[in-house]
């Protein structure tokens, strides 16, 4: 434990499971202090966070669903207040619903946009005035290699992935000269309940493309996240 993150208060959406919680493990061991926003919370969720009050971190939740424009700008004005200052966000809630676009319903086009690209809007519009005032801040959004690549079946969700770059490269410019700095990072396939649904054939399709021929753990990519933030 190199405590890289000591004192630093970390917003993390989406961190109830996956690559999110692996995110808030990590930021946690590099002594931040982490508030997970999620919509759902897993069975196993609480005791992990026992575990790991219990081991002296600073982990806290609450329930959000970030395409909730007015609740997402109230929470995140009351952990400001709470804790003093917010100095990283990482935007990692994400849905999918495939489908090819032939059969691809109004509603499967903007559930997907509305939470992982409307969804990131709302929290770094409000947290970009936090982080303005207090001249730091560290954003981290998570993209998708399908966003930058496409794939059949997932023109909703590689359309939201895209827009997120496109958000993320934006604000980059806007808020440097306030000492916030934006980054994106896009996995590639990564063992989570997101991709657990996916047949073996569907993998196997991913897996070729893959130069090592494997998923990443959520591990793998916390480590990135963590080197941004
Ligand atoms: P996951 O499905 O395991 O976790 C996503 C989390 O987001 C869940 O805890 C869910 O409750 C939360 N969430 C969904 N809608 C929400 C809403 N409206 N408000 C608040 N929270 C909400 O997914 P996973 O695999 O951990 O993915 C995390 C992020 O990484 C997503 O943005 C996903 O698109 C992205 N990603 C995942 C890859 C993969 O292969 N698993 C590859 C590339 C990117």
């Amino acid at each position: 434990m190199s405590e890289i993150l000591k004192n630093k208060i970390a917003v993390i959406t989406g961190g109830a499971r996956g690559i999110g919680r692996a995110i808030a493990t990590e930021f946690l061991n590099e002594g931040a202090a982490v508030i997970v926003l999620d919509k759902f919370y897993p069975d196993d969720f609480k005791p992990y966070t026992e575990e790991l009050t219990q081991k002296g971190m600073k982990i806290t939740s609450r329930t959000l669903d970030i395409t909730d424009t007015k609740s997402t700008e109230q929470i995140f004005e009351e952990i400001a207040k709470e804790f003093g200052r917010i100095d990283i966000l990482v935007n990692n809630a994400g849905i999918t619903r495939d489908k090819l676009l032939i059969r691809m319903t109004e509603e499967d086009w903007d559930s997907v946009l509305s939470v992982n690209l409307k969804g990131a809007f709302n929290t770094t519009r409000v947290v970009s005035k936090i982080m303005a005032r207090q001249r730091y801040g560290k954003i981290v959004n998570i993209s998708s290699v399908v966003g930058i690549r496409g794939n059949a079946g997932q023109a909703n969700y590689a359309a939201s992935k895209a827009g997120l770059i496109g958000l993320s490269k934006s604000i980059a410019k806007e808020l440097a000269s306030r000492n916030v700095c934006v980054n994106c990072v896009a996995p590639g396939f990564v063992e989570t309940d997101m991709t657990a649904q996916l047949t073996q054939e569907q993998k196997n399709a991913f897996f070729n493309e893959i130069p090592m021929k494997r998923g990443s753990k959520p591990e793998e990519i916390a480590g990135v996240v963590t080197f941004l933030a």
